[in-house]
C-alpha cells in the first residue's frame, strides 16, 4: 500500500511509490503522453505517463477531466530538475476521482479584479494566492515569536469599545444592547492598562476602520500588532519597531525567500537590505527634503503631488518619493501634533512636535508602523481629550493610568498586510488577507 505523502515533502520520498491526495490545477496531453499538474495545498507537482503507463481508460480520462476535480494520485516520485513547480515530478501509476468538478470559472486567462475578488473563496487556490497565505502565516509566526521571546506577555484588548482611538471620522458604529459601541480603531488604550500591569505587552487582533476612501493601501478590517512598554520613550520605541522588523523580514526571507522571488517575482534584494540602523530623520528634515525634490522634479504631475501645506500629514505621493532615496525603512518622528491622535505626548523641546514615529517601508509601501510615545500627564491628556473633542466620560479608566503611578510610555502598531504587502511585493492589500473587506466589498 503506497503512502499519504504532501508534495512539501516529497524529496523525503524519492524512488517510492506514494499517493497524493488534492486537486487537478491543470493538464496537458499529446497523443503518447498525460500531464496531470496537481496540487495538496502544501505545493504544485506534476504527474506524467506515457500510453501504456497507466490503465487504458484513466489514460482516456486524464485527457478530459475538468480542473479542479479532486483526485488521489497512485505514482513514483523522481528527480527531475526540469520539471515545473518543485524539481520533482511523479511517474503517474493510476488515478481515483473524488469529486469531479464542472466550469471552474478561474482559468488561465487573465480575469479582471473585481472577477478574481468575487471568486476570492477559490481564488486562493491559485499558485500566488496559495504562496502569498503561506507567507503570511510566517510573518504571523515571527511576529508572535519576536514578542514571546523578548519578554512581552499577551495581552489581548476588546473588540467592542466605547470610544474612539484613532479619530472619530473612521468609527464602525454598533448597537451593543442598549448602548452605543464602535469596532476597535486600535488595542493601544488598553494596551497602555496592560504595559502598567505587566511591564511589556502586546495585541494581535483584527482592528476596523471605516476608511471611506477606496485605496490601494486601506482595508476596513486589518490585523494590527501593537507592543507597548513601559518606561519607554520614543528612542527606545524606535529601537524596538527596528529589530522587530529585521527579525520579522528576516524569517520570512528564511522561510519563503526562493518562493517570493520565483513565485511572485519579487527582487527579494531590497529585502536583504533590511539591516540596522535604519535611517530616523524629523518630520522638520522629512518636509525639507520632499521640498527640494519637488524643485528639482520636472514633470508637472509629480510637482502637483508633492505640494504639502504647511504642518500637513504626508500623503503616499510624499511617501513614495521620499523613501525612494533609502534602502532601508525610513523612521520619521516628531510629526506636527496637529494631525496626529490624541495620546500624543508632546515634544519638550517643541510643543508643536508630537514624540511619534511613522516607519515607511522602502519601494514606495508606505507607513507600515505607527506609534511613539504617550501623553504621561492627566493635566496635558485631559487638555488633548477636549481639545479633539472627545467625551471625556469615555476615558475615565484610561485616564486612571495617569492617576495611579503614571511613567513615560511609549510603543507602535505594525499593519499586517502592509507588512505582507512590501515583503511579498505586492501593489494592493486586497491579496495579502484571506478575505478582503473593502468599503465597497463584504463578499465572498
Ligand atoms: O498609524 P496607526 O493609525 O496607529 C495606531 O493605530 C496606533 N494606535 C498604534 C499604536 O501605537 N499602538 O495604524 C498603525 C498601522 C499603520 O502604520 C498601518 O500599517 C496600519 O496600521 N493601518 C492600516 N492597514 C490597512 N488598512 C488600513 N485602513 C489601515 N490603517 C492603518
Ligand atoms: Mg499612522
Amino acid at each position: 500500500m503506497a503512502e499519504h505523502v504532501y508534495i512539501d515533502r516529497i524529496a523525503d520520498h524519492v524512488g517510492q511509490e506514494v499517493l497524493i491526495k488534492g486537486w487537478l490545477y491543470n493538464r496537458r496531453s499529446s497523443k503518447k503522453m498525460r500531464f496531470l499538474q496537481l496540487r495538496d495545498g502544501t505545493g504544485f507537482i506534476q504527474a506524467v505517463a506515457a500510453a501504456g503507463e497507466i490503465p487504458e481508460a484513466k489514460f482516456e480520462l486524464a485527457d478530459r477531466l475538468p480542473q479542479e476535480s479532486s483526485i488521489i494520485v497512485r505514482g513514483i516520485v523522481r528527480k527531475e530538475e526540469r520539471a515545473p513547480f518543485c524539481g520533482h515530478e511523479l511517474g503517474l501509476i493510476d488515478f481515483d476521482v473524488v469529486s469531479e468538478s464542472a466550469d471552474y470559472p478561474i482559468s488561465k486567462k487573465d480575469h479582471g479584479d473585481a472577477f478574481l475578488m468575487d471568486n476570492r473563496h477559490l481564488w486562493l487556490r491559485s499558485y500566488k494566492q496559495h504562496t502569498i497565505l503561506r507567507v503570511r502565516a510566517t510573518i504571523i509566526k515571527a511576529i508572535r515569536d519576536y514578542f514571546d521571546d523578548h519578554g512581552f506577555v499577551l495581552v489581548d484588548s476588546p473588540i467592542f469599545t466605547p470610544a474612539a482611538c484613532e479619530g472619530t471620522s473612521t468609527l464602525f458604529e454598533t448597537r451593543y444592547f442598549e448602548q452605543k459601541a464602535f469596532l476597535s480603531q486600535s488595542g493601544q488604550l488598553y494596551q497602555e492598562a496592560a504595559c502598567m500591569a505587566l511591564a511589556k505587552t502586546y495585541c494581535f487582533g483584527p482592528t476596523f476602520r471605516a476608511e471611506k476612501s477606496k485605496t490601494r493601501r486601506h482595508l476596513t478590517e486589518f490585523w494590527m500588532v501593537e507592543p507597548e512598554v513601559a518606561y519607554l520613550d520614543l528612542d527606545g520605541d524606535m529601537d524596538l519597531a527596528e529589530d522587530f522588523l529585521v527579525y520579522v523580514v528576516g524569517r520570512a526571507l528564511e522561510k519563503h525567500g526562493a518562493e517570493i522571488r520565483e513565485r511572485l517575482e519579487r527582487d527579494i534584494k531590497p529585502l536583504e537590505n533590511v539591516h540596522k540602523p535604519f535611517p530616523r530623520i524629523s518630520y522638520d528634515d522629512a518636509v525639507s527634503r520632499i521640498a527640494r525634490i519637488r524643485d528639482q522634479a520636472t514633470d508637472p504631475e509629480i510637482r502637483q503631488s508633492l505640494a504639502l501645506e504647511p504642518e500637513d500629514d504626508f500623503g503616499s505621493p510624499h511617501e513614495t518619493e521620499l523613501t525612494k532615496r533609502f534602502d532601508r525603512p525610513l523612521m520619521v518622528h516628531r510629526y506636527p501634533a496637529a494631525v496626529k491622535a490624541f495620546y500624543m505626548k508632546r515634544d519638550p523641546d517643541n510643543r508643536s512636535r508630537a514624540l511619534c514615529v511613522d516607519v515607511l517601508a522602502p519601494e514606495g509601501y508606505g507607513e507600515i508602523i505607527g506609534g511613539g510615545q504617550r501623553e504621561d500627564s492627566l493635566e496635558a491628556l485631559l487638555a488633548e481629550i477636549d481639545r479633539h473633542g472627545l467625551p471625556q466620560s469615555a476615558f475615565t479608566w484610561f485616564l486612571d493610568l495617569r492617576r495611579y503611578g503614571s511613567v513615560p510610555h511609549a510603543g507602535f502598531g505594525l499593519g499586517l498586510e502592509r507588512t505582507v504587502a512590501w515583503i511579498c511585493g505586492l501593489h494592493h492589500l486586497r491579496e495579502t488577507i484571506p478575505f478582503a473587506r473593502t468599503m465597497d466589498r463584504l463578499a465572498p
